[in-house]
């Protein structure tokens, strides 16, 4: 079934895939395009809706994009957000100029609600808008009339309802903007038409037989992790192809507590050739002594490419190989253009020795939370759609200096009362990454009334969007007594507890 679909038009703006998602959360599908993208072939794609994103420039810039005023003339409907509104402003014989007072942040915002953007979504108005500019429209073009203004902005929003083009100075997609997810709803259907055609159970079926049709009787093979995108597409090409789908489970032995068992379950009945490779030994007999931070990473990559060709060798010959690309892979990797490269390079350095003759991608058009949800829609355990991210040496990098199978157990059974207290706690979902750490460092405690010389954990919880930042969780100090007291009742050879509060950077996520 081909779905309705919104461009958003990038102009360079951090925003650009928050806008996107916003658009999916209406349930409809939207891509994202670089502005330079010919007319005709955003007009070939027969999109119901256009959003011009914002972006860091002033439409004054030599460099700054623009775009020709044909796409004006599509008679597509059009919403143009912070430097998209300027530059259909500029575009259409409008004027923009420096602001006098930049705006920032939270500003309150006097909206007409007569306008079917601002209308039926219980805005008041007066409500706090999100904004960030230090260019502003001075004059709207011919036939607009403004829809919105605060103190320093006279044209907060701005619309020519006939030409169905609208325009916000401020950010809809940005939590902090009242209404502003009402407001991307208001635009994607009541503007552009869309009856929100984009659903998971949908996506599924499609996929599912596009998987078919592609494949027929071809082998295919794929790297389980355990990660929820190797899983997601696990359990779809499962579905779609069955017995035709092998996938490869390599159990490197640092998994966390019972993890290894757990992806087998949720795969093992599933139709497909499931192998799991348990080969903790083979690694362990690389690590043993091995304490830099660099050399585990690189020995264990080295083992693993090494245990999945044995494996891969035994399948022979196959057809396709399947990997768990998601849609801000392919954003981030220029829209599409180094999509293939980056791909090849993605799973754990695989591909250059697996004879295959092509990548099915099958998640490259969703987004995370997409991809959690038809996890779900295939009836994929709870345990692996909401699992946190788990880097691909696994505890080895979590364990300080050098590997031992005592100091792998503490750390599983650490780290598990830990992830238990924090789900009690319901704040598993709020939190982004949080394990516990075993660090190599020995000090002196008390138990009962004897002297104890044990190890320190350390707890690590983040809150981040993007990885590449993170900001140390707040939990509350009786959730981290809990586990504080727990670990070192439960643990053998543990008898404190520290708790990481640096932020990324300077520190980062992992300890190694
Ligand atoms: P850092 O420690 O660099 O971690 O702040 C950022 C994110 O990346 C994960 N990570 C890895 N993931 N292989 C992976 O697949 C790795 O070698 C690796 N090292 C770190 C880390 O868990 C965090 O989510």
């Amino acid at each position: 079934m081909a779905h309705q679909l919104v461009i958003v038009l990038d102009f360079g703006g951090q925003y650009n895939q928050l806008i996107a998602r916003r658009v999916r959360e209406c349930g409809v599908y939207c891509e994202v395009k670089s502005y330079k993208t010919p007319i005709a072939e955003l007009k070939a794609l027969n999109p119901k809706g256009i959003i011009f994103t914002g972006g860091p420039n002033s439409v004054y810039d030599e460099k700054s994009p623009h775009i020709t005023k044909d796409i004006f003339d599509l008679h597509i409907p059009i919403l143009g957000i912070c430097y998209g509104a300027q530059l259909m402003a500029y575009t259409l014989g409008g004027e923009v100029s420096a602001c006098q007072t930049s705006e920032y942040g939270k500003t309150d915002t006097h909206y007409d609600t007569s306008s079917v953007l601002f209308g039926g979504i219980h805005l008041p108005e007066t409500a706090s808008s999100w904004m960030s500019h230090t260019d502003y429209v001075s004059k709207i073009p011919d036939g607009f009339r403004i829809t919105a203004h605060t103190e320093d902005c006279p044209a907060a929003a701005f619309e020519n309802a006939e030409r169905k083009l609208y325009a916000v100075q401020f950010h809809p997609e940005v939590n902090h903007t009242f209404a502003g997810q009402g407001m991307i709803d208001s635009f994607v259907k009541n503007v552009c038409g869309c009856v929100g055609d984009w659903t998971m159970a949908g996506y599924a079926k499609t996929a599912i037989s596009e998987i078919r049709e592609k494949v027929g009787n071809g082998k295919v093979l794929l790297a389980l992790s355990g990660g929820v995108d190797s899983s997601v597409a696990a359990a779809l090409l499962a579905k779609a192809v069955g017995s035709q789908l092998t996938c490869i489970f390599v159990d490197h032995g640092f998994m966390r507590k019972n993890e290894g068992d757990e992806v087998e379950a949720a795969f093992k009945d599933s139709g497909m050739n499931f192998i799991r490779v348990n080969a903790k030994e083979q690694f362990m007999s690389k690590l043993r002594g091995v304490s830099d931070p660099e050399t585990k990473r690189k020995a264990i990559g080295e083992e693993f490419i090494r245990v999945f060709e044995q494996e891969a060798k035994k399948i022979g010959k196959v057809d396709y190989l399947v990997q768990g690309t998601i849609y801000p892979d392919v954003i981030e990797s220029g829209l599409g253009d180094a999509a293939v490269i980056k791909s090849h390079h993605n799973v754990g350095g695989l591909p250059d020795y697996v004879d295959f003759k092509e990548i099915i991608e099958p998640l490259r058009m969703l987004f995370k939370d997409e991809v959690r949800k038809l996890g779900t829609e295939l009836g994929l355990s709870p345990v692996l759609v909401w699992r946190q991210p788990f880097p691909g040496p696994g505890l080895a990098i979590r364990i300080i200096g050098d590997i031992t199978d005592e100091k792998l157990e503490i750390l599983q059974d650490a780290d598990f009362i830990f992830r238990e207290e924090i789900a009690k706690a319901r704040l598993d979902r709020d939190i982004n990454q949080y394990f516990a750490v075993l660090t190599n460092m020995r000090s002196v405690g008390v138990m009962g009334d004897a002297r104890t010389y044990d190890y320190t954990i350390a707890l690590r919880a983040v809150t981040t969007s993007d990885f590449m930042t993170a900001d140390f969780a707040k939990i509350p100090y009786d959730v981290l007594a809990v586990a504080a007291n727990r670990i070192v009742n439960e643990v053998k050879s543990v008898n404190r507890i520290v708790y990481d509060v640096t932020t990324k950077p300077p520190a980062t996520i992992e300890w190694e």
